[in-house]
């Protein structure tokens, strides 16, 4: 007797789940297409590149631009990606990429975007991945007021550009949700600043390679429990590797070539940083000798310790 009660409450199911679509598209906002403030703010930065790759194809301002090429628009229709790596852009990053309140992902990696990054969108209060790696871009990163509340910013990646200055320090104060930093190849100077895992202790990649910092690996690195990618191969560095990187033992990749650093490799230093896969000090000026220690690391794929004055 199961059976016919079944079929009896399937055929008011259907007409009821029917019904309750047509109430749910009646009652759903009219936002079918994006504001004419986001939308302006994208014609803006259309308006600021020479070379758009043919983006005006499909960026005409008389249709809606969460259709537009390279963008994603969240359900209630605003803007939350733009990703136009590989476009052929040439021309600057317009600032009025800011005003997309809702944006969390931008990548610009790989063009030809030339003038500086602005500040608008490093400190964001929305933006969570930014990546404009691969580009000409010119300038140095701009302070921060200290009062700045933190930003939600997990994953910036400036690599590859022509930037220039120091870091400022205050920056990554406000940067307590950083995960990723690839500043790698650009011209940055000045030293590493010391304030890295105080304001990101979420930090697990930190990628610092060919630029001319100078000064040496600030002890206060060790604080960065998440750390396992640190590189910094290709500056300036001097000073020796700190006692307190010790204490940094998510550590998988140490790496940095082609410095001045010196002193002696601390075995029990070494020791502690269990995870380690890849240790590259190549190229500076450690002396005494290789610590016993490193034949304890059952992980060590890559070990680099060419071009010293070990023993
Ligand atoms: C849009 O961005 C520009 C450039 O950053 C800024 O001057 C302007 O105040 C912003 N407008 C709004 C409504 O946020
Ligand atoms: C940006 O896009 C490029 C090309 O699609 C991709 O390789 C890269 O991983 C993207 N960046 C991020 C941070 O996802
Ligand atoms: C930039 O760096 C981030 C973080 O390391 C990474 O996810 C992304 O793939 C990189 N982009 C490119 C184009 O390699
Ligand atoms: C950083 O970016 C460079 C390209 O500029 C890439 O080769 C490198 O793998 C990246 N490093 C990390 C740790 O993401
Ligand atoms: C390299 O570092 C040394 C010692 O810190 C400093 O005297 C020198 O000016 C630095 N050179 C460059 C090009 O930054
Ligand atoms: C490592 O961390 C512990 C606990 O936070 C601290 O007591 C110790 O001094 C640190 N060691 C070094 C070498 O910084």
């Amino acid at each position: 007797m199961q059976l016919p009660s079944h079929s009896h409450k399937n055929r008011f199911l259907i007409p009821f789940f029917g019904l309750t679509v047509v109430l749910l598209v009646s009652l759903a906002p009219p936002t079918s297409s994006c504001t004419e403030q986001e939308k302006s703010s994208l014609i803006k930065f259309l308006s600021g590149l020479w070379k758009d790759g043919g983006l005006t194809v499909s960026w005409r301002s008389d249709t809606d631009c969460c259709s537009w090429e390279g963008i994603t628009c969240s359900l209630n229709r605003a803007v939350t990606d733009v990703s136009l790596a590989s476009q052929g852009l040439e021309g600057s990053i317009s600032p009025f990429l800011g005003n997309l309140t809702s944006l969390l992902r931008l990548n610009l990696s790989r063009n030809s975007l030339s003038g500086g990054l602005p500040l608008e969108l490093v400190s964001s209060s929305s933006i969570i991945v930014l990546d404009v790696s691969f580009n000409r871009l010119t300038g140095g990163l701009h302070k921060l007021p200290s009062s700045t509340p933190a930003r939600p910013l997990q994953v910036l990646n400036i690599s590859s550009n022509l930037l220039t200055g120091p870091f400022p320090s205050t920056i990554w104060k406000t940067m307590n949700n950083l995960i990723a930093l690839n500043a790698s190849n650009n011209r940055f100077t000045g030293a590493i600043p010391t304030y890295f895992c105080n304001g990101s202790p979420s930090l697990v990649v930190l990628e610092l390679s060919f630029n001319k910092l100078s000064g040496s690996i600030p002890p206060g690195l060790g604080g960065c429990s998440m750390l396992t990618v640190l590189r910094g191969g290709y500056n300036n560095l001097s000073g020796t590797l700190p006692d307190e990187l010790s204490n940094a033992t998510s550590l998988e990749c140490l790496s940095f070539p082609n410095n001045y650093l010196q002193g002696v490799l601390d075995s029990a230093c070494i020791f502690s940083l269990r995870n380690l896969r890849t240790i590259d000090l190549g190229g500076n000026y450690f002396n005494g000798r290789i610590p016993d220690s490193v034949g304890q690391l059952k992980r060590l794929e890559k070990f680099q310790l060419g071009h010293n004055n070990l023993s």
